[in-house]
């Protein structure tokens, strides 16, 4: 059976990946870059729906405040939207997209189907325009990595990608989620462009995601995986997944589990061909997937078709 197949039903583990990507899981796993020191137990064999509740008791999201050190002491409680994101939308969303940037979402022609929810979640530079049959065009948020804030090739200051949308921006942080340590050394300083970007445009919904809340979501794609996970954050597809969790009633995710059109196209907008970008090196990427897979209560046939999972919001279930 293919790889993709098996992914499908969830049946997969890193020796069936490239030898050049499971080089690159082991070289991460000594490098340790963000200091991850994981104290709980791997490998709890949670069913879906446990899983589901799992992280609807433990997943809180949270933003940077200004309230905690050295950001109340820089002012910051000034700096950062007075509504936290949560309370944005009082009674959240009904249903959500999350819109993969992945080469695969192309002919899909799903732009009808994504633009039909309340609420479109989009990722770093991933355009619509020119795109909008397969992908849609409307977004109501974006969640951006600090490459997206400190690389000028990004043009974060005059794009229309980042403007009219929420913005929710996060950078890897030590695994002790030190916010000393990391406002002094962050993997590309997000800082300064963000209170940059709040004083131009204070009515602009834009957040930092708290870095207890990514270390969290790592702690529980290890929690429920037997092998030993890449000790790096989550890719903003798992990140993005999770808010949406959090503020809409269904979550539809479109091409994070691969659909038949699955290639070692990176990205839908870019001619840049690598199997990392689905299957994942620096992120956990495919430990992530196969929780996603598990949680799906959507149909088998919009997997393989759409490339599409359907997930229940917090809300929507007593656990
Ligand atoms: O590459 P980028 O991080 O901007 O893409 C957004 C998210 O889409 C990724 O974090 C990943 O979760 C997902 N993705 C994917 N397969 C791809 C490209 C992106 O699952 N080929």
């Amino acid at each position: 059976k293919s790889f993709l197949y098996k992914l499908w039903k969830g049946d997969v583990s890193s020796k069936m990946l490239n030898p050049r990507l499971q080089k690159a899981m082991k070289d991460y796993l000594s490098t340790n870059k963000h200091g991850v020191r994981f104290k709980g137990k791997r490998n709890s064999k949670l069913t879906g729906d446990q899983l589901f509740c799992e992280l609807k008791e433990r997943v809180n999201v949270k933003t940077i405040d200004g309230k905690e050190a050295p950001f109340s002491t820089l002012g910051w409680e000034k700096h950062v939207p007075q509504i936290p994101l949560g309370k944005l939308y009082t009674h959240g969303f009904g249903s959500c997209a999350v819109v993969m940037s992945a080469g695969a979402i192309l002919n899909s022609s799903l732009g009808d189907e994504i633009d039909s929810h309340d609420a479109v979640l989009r990722f770093n530079s991933a355009p619509t325009r020119g795109y909008e049959k397969d992908v849609g065009n409307k977004t109501t948020m974006r969640i951006i990595n600090s490459q997206i804030l400190t690389n000028p090739n990004h043009h974060f200051v005059d794009s229309s990608l980042y403007k009219d949308v929420i913005l929710v921006a996060w950078d890897p942080a030590p695994y002790s989620a030190n916010l000393n340590v990391w406002y002094k050394k962050p993997d590309y300083n997000l800082f300064t462009p963000y209170v940059q970007h709040r004083r131009k445009n204070p009515n602009q919904p834009f957040y930092i995601l708290h870095p207890k809340f990514i270390w969290q979501l790592w702690d529980i794609i290890q929690e429920n995986t037997k092998e030993k996970i890449q000790p790096n954050p989550p890719s903003s597809g798992f990140i993005g997944i999770l808010i949406m969790m959090s503020m809409c009633n269904e979550v539809h995710v479109y091409e994070y589990i691969p659909s038949v059109r699955q290639t070692d196209l990176c990205h839908y907008h870019e001619l840049y061909y690598d199997a990392a970008c689905t299957l994942g090196a620096y992120h956990p990427l495919l430990y992530e997937k196969l929780l996603v897979q598990r949680m799906n209560k959507g149909l088998q046939d919009d997997l393989y078709r759409k490339g599409k999972v359907i997930l229940p919001g917090f809300k929507s279930v007593k656990c």
